[in-house]
Formats: C-alpha cells, structure tokens, sequence
C-alpha cells in the first residue's frame, strides 16, 4: 500500500513546484533579494512556529505525540536569528505578517485532541529543512552571514537527512483511517497554501519602516508598534530591566514571557501619543490582565518607570509626551497605597524576605513584593490576583517548606487575617 509519506509528496507535489517558482526563490537564486525580505520570512516562520510548539506539547494526542518530538523545535532557530537582526533595524511586511497570523490561526484550530491536521502541517514544516539546504548557501553569500542569522535555515546540518529518514518512518508507521489520510493531505494543502501566501507577500516589497507587535513576539497581535527605532529601543532596554529586576518572571514565565514582555512594553510606548484619560484606561486594562496571570499591578508600575526613563534618556525631546506614561505609574502606585500604606507594605516586604532567609531572598528577588501588592489588587477588585500567584509560589516541588509558610504567613497578614489556631496537641 502507498505509504502516507508517498501520497503526500506526491499529492503536494505541485504545490511545492509552484511555491520554488515564486519570484522569492528565483531572485534569490539571482543573489537580488532585498534583506528585508529575508528577514520578512524569519518573522513570519517565528509566527507559525511559535504557535505550533507552544500547542504541540499541551496537546494530549497521540497520533500527534507519535510524530512530534522536542528536537524538531525550530523557534529557537528563529529566535536565535531575529534577537542577531534585531540590532539592526529593519522594516515590517505587514502582508506577510497577516498571512502568518491567518496560518498560524489555523494551527491553533487544528490542535485538539482527537485530530490529524497537525501530522499535514508537521509534514510541510518539516520538509522545509530539505529546501532550507539549497537556500542557505545563497543567503550567506548575499548577506555575507557566516553563522549568525543563518541558524533556521541550517536547523539540524548534517543531520537533515537522517533525520527526514527518522520523521518519515514515524509518519509512517502511524495507523490512519483513509478518511483521516485525506485530512493529512487536505491539511498540508492548507499549509503550502499559506506558505504560498507568505512567501509571495515578501517579495516584490514595497518597503515600510512599520514594526508590528508580532516582530517582536511572534505570538502577538499585528497591532502597532512604535516605528521610531530610539523609543522601540528604549522600550526593548526596558523590558528587559524589568524583566531582570524580579527573577520571577523568568523562572515562571519563562522566553515566551520575555517575548511579551517586549511587545507590550513596545506597545505601551504607542500610548504616549493617546490623551492622559486613554492612558490610563488602557493601562487599568493591561494591569488588570496581567495582574489575574500572577503579575501584580505594582510589576506593571515598576515596569512604567523604567519605561519612561529609557525613553526621557533616549528621546529627551518628547519628554512631555512620555510623562503621561509616569501619570499611568503615579495612578497605579495611588491605587495599591489605598490599599495597603508605604510602612505596611515595606514592613510585610521585610517581613518576608527575613522569613525565607538571605539565599532564597535573592534568588527570587522581590517575591516578598510581589505577594503583597497581589492581596492590594485583590482588595482592589481584581479576583485572581491572589489565587493564581498563591498557588504557584506555594507548589512543594518548587519550594522549600520553610518557603511555603513564609508565603502563607504573608499573605495572611497582608490581608489581615488571623493566624491559624495551633494545631491540637497529642493526647
Ligand atoms: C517555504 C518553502 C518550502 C516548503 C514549505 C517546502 C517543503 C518541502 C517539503 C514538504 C518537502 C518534502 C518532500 C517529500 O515528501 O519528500 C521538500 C523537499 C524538498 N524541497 Fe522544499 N519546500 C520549500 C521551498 C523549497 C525551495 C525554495 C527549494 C529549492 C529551491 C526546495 C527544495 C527542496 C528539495 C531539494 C527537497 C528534497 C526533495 C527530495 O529529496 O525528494 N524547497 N520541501
């Protein structure tokens, strides 16, 4: 019988003749392609690639799981590639960026359970590293890259066929009615089509100087972005202060946090230009979303300063304009004090850290912070504040027990409630 793998290359055959013709390939094989255009199709991998990998290991199928495996992630390529470009300024294709949101939609429909889309869709991507040998001789000589910018399309090197031979063999050997056949062919239709898109949506260009959110996290929004390469700088610079300042964002949240971290502090920066009002409404909005996902508004504040003195530093002109972000910061910082006052809150902060010890004080810098401007926001309304922060600095494989009471002990007093009664004593 025709093995899955056959009947898909044969069935996309030509859709794959017909995507090397598109005029991406021929001028790049003529060494003319403008580098946007190559940095076009790494943002635009990013984007489906992020979404792919992060449902792939959260999808509890086993056909799926039959296929899929950790190696073939190919988002730290791109990452590793975009963070070498993103020093270098270079111009959106919102085009592209459109067709790679829609795919990458489409990849998030199919990841259920209970469905085979995804095996079309691994097929398509995966076969990619095969053409990616023939393209990145090309590219290297037309950017003059030697390795860095160059990791996507190098992916596993020498191992690319071997590793072809492996993926093909577990596709294979995968049990498929003929029904879902047809779903995995149907789907990597679906997949080329959108490569197609993508790929001819990035060349010819017309150049624009526009970032979008998704440049910088692959998984946001095509919302806009400052275009001003000094305030997505100083927004860049930022984020990452903030980020580095609480270790806890990176032990919990992890790269794809620091991806959102850089694309809302890029869209925050867009908010300078909105009147004072629309500010803080969409910064109330923000806090609140961040703070039921165990991110109190006080991080958000915190975050603000930094922004707006990266920015000052940067762009001393627009100072005016930037004060309207502090505003947003003064708002919230008001906001926490009526709940809890300066003394309480640097006393429970103190409190804290002197009962977890000076090791574990620095190792999650600002924890004691944290929980105490979480209860704030609890007492301001937002209901998850506490909940989903609680239940992740308490989990006993993480923490120490000494940790865990240190926890309960603030967020008790934090809220003001009386301690526990002590437990009965042994008859
Ligand atoms: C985004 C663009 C591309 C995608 C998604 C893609 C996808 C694929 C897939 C799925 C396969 C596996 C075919 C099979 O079943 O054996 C493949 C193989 C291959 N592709 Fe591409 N491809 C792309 C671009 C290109 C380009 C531009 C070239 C060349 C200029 C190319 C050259 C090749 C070659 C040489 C093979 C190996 C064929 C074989 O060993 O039988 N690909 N590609």
């Amino acid at each position: 019988m025709e093995t899955l793998m056959d009947r898909l290359k044969i069935e996309t055959r030509e859709h794959h003749q017909y995507l090397e013709s598109l005029p991406f390939f021929t001028i790049l094989m003529e060494e003319k392609l403008p580098l946007e255009s190559y940095v076009g199709l790494l943002r635009a991998m990013a984007v489906v690639h992020a979404v792919l990998e992060h449902e792939l290991p959260l999808l509890a199928n086993p056909v799926i799981s039959a296929v899929w495996q950790e190696e073939m992630r190919r988002l730290p390529f791109l990452e590793k590639d975009l963070s070498f470009i993103e020093t270098k300024n270079i111009g959106d294709v919102p085009e592209a960026a459109k067709h790679a949101l829609q795919l990458a939609e489409k990849i998030r429909l199919w990841s259920t359970p209970n469905s085979v889309n995804l095996l079309g869709c691994l097929y398509v991507l995966e076969g990619s590293t095969l053409g990616a040998q023939v393209l990145r001789p090309k590219i290297a000589k037309l950017f003059n890259l030697r390795t860095e910018g160059l990791s996507y399309l190098s992916s596993y090197g020498n191992d690319t066929a071997p590793r072809w031979k492996k993926f093909k063999q577990r596709m294979n050997a995968v049990d498929l009615s003929e029904q879902q056949r047809k779903t995995v062919v149907e789907t990597a239709h679906e997949v080329f089509q959108g490569m197609t898109k993508i790929v001819s949506a990035l060349y010819p260009i017309e150049l624009n100087s526009d970032y979008f959110a998704s440049t910088l996290n692959p998984e946001a929004g095509v919302h806009p972005v400052t275009n001003d390469p000094r305030e997505l700088f100083a927004a860049i610079d930022a984020g990452n202060k903030t980020w580095n300042a609480y270790p806890y964002f990176k032990w919990r949240y992890g790269d794809r946090g620091k991806r959102f971290t850089k694309s809302d502090s890029a869209w925050l920066v867009t908010l300078s230009n909105l009147p004072q009002d629309s500010v803080h409404h969409e910064v109330e909005w923000l806090g609140k979303v961040l703070a039921s996902r165990g991110m109190p508004q006080f991080l958000l504040q915190k975050h603000l300063e930094n922004l707006y003195q990266a920015l000052v530093k940067s762009v001393p002109e627009r100072r005016d304009k930037y004060d309207k972000l502090l505003k947003a910061a003064e708002k919230l910082q008001t906001a926490r004090r009526n709940q809890i006052s300066d003394t309480l809150f640097e006393t429970l902060t103190e409190e804290f850290e002197r009962m977890v010890g000076p090791s574990w004080s620095k190792r999650l810098n600002g924890a004691g912070a944290i929980l105490v401007a979480a209860v704030a926001d609890e007492q301001a309304g937002i209901k998850k504040a506490v909940t989903s922060l609680e239940e992740w600095m308490t989990d006993s494989s993480r923490f120490p027990k000494k940790w865990i009471d240190a926890v309960q002990v603030i967020l008790r007093k934090t809220r003001r409630q009386p301690p526990d009664p002590p437990a009965p004593a042994d008859k």
